[in-house]
C-alpha cells in the first residue's frame, strides 16, 4: 500500500478514537446533573491506572492525526499544479481552516493544561469555579464551535473517501456532532446561569 494511502488510514482511525472518546467524555459530563454521579465517575477515573492510558491515548491519537494531516497536506500541495475550482456552495478559505486547526489545538491543549491543574478530589468545585465566569464560558463555546466545524467537515469527508455519499449518513453525522456540541455545553451553560 502507498504511504499516503497509510497516512489517510492512520489519521482516519485516529480520528475515530477521538471522536469516540469525545463521545465518552460528554456523556460522562451529563452525570453532574445527578447529585452524585459525576463526583463517583471521576473518583473511578481519577485513579492512576485509568487515567494516564486513556490520557495517553487521546495524546497518541492526537499527535498521529496531526502527523498524517501534515504529510497528506504536504504531499497534495506539491502534487497539485492548479488550484482547485471553487464550486463548494460555501467555500472556506484556506488560511481560516488553518487558523480553525491551530486554534482547535489550543483549545485541547489549554483544556488538557486546566484539568492538570484541579483538586482531583474535588471535580464538580473545579467545573463550578471554571464556568462561574462568562469568559471561561466563552472560551469553551468558541471551542466547542470550532470543534464541531472541524468533526463535521471531516467525518463527511472520510465517508466520501469511503466512496459514501448517502444523505441518511450525512444526516446521521450532522445529528452526532449537534448531540456532541450541545451535550458538552449543556454543563458550563447550566453552571453559568445559576452562578
Ligand atoms: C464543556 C466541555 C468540557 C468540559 C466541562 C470538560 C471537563 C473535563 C473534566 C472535568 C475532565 C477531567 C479532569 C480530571 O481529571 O478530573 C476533563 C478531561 C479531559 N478532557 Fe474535557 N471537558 C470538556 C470538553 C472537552 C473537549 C471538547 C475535549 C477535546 C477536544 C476534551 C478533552 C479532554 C481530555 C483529553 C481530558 C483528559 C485530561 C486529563 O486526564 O487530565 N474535553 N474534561
Amino acid at each position: 500500500m502507498k504511504l499516503l494511502q497509510l497516512q489517510k488510514r492512520a489519521m482516519a482511525l485516529a480520528g475515530t478514537v477521538m471522536t469516540a472518546y469525545l463521545l465518552f467524555h460528554m456523556l460522562c459530563n451529563l452525570s453532574f446533573f445527578s447529585a452524585t454521579a459525576f463526583e463517583q465517575f471521576y473518583a473511578f477515573y481519577n485513579q492512576a491506572w485509568v487515567r494516564w492510558p486513556l490520557l495517553g491515548v487521546v495524546v497518541l491519537s492526537l499527535l498521529i492525526h496531526i502527523k498524517a494531516a501534515l504529510h497528506i497536506r504536504i504531499k497534495n500541495s506539491k502534487a497539485r499544479q492548479v488550484g482547485y475550482k471553487k464550486h463548494d456552495k460555501l467555500h472556506v478559505p484556506a488560511p481560516l481552516v488553518s487558523l480553525s486547526i491551530v486554534l482547535l489545538l489550543l483549545f485541547i491543549l489549554i483544556h488538557i493544561g486546566q484539568t492538570m491543574l484541579i483538586d482531583t478530589s474535588a471535580v464538580k468545585a473545579a467545573m463550578i469555579d471554571w464556568f462561574s465566569s462568562g469568559w471561561m464560558l466563552l472560551f469553551y463555546l468558541a471551542g466547542l464551535f470550532i470543534l464541531a466545524m472541524h468533526l463535521q467537515h471531516s467525518l463527511i469527508n472520510v465517508l466520501q473517501t469511503l466512496g459514501i455519499s448517502s444523505k441518511t449518513y450525512s444526516l446521521a453525522i450532522i445529528s452526532t456532532v449537534v448531540f456532541l456540541t450541545l451535550g458538552f455545553a449543556s454543563v458550563p451553560l447550566f453552571i453559568w446561569a445559576n452562578a
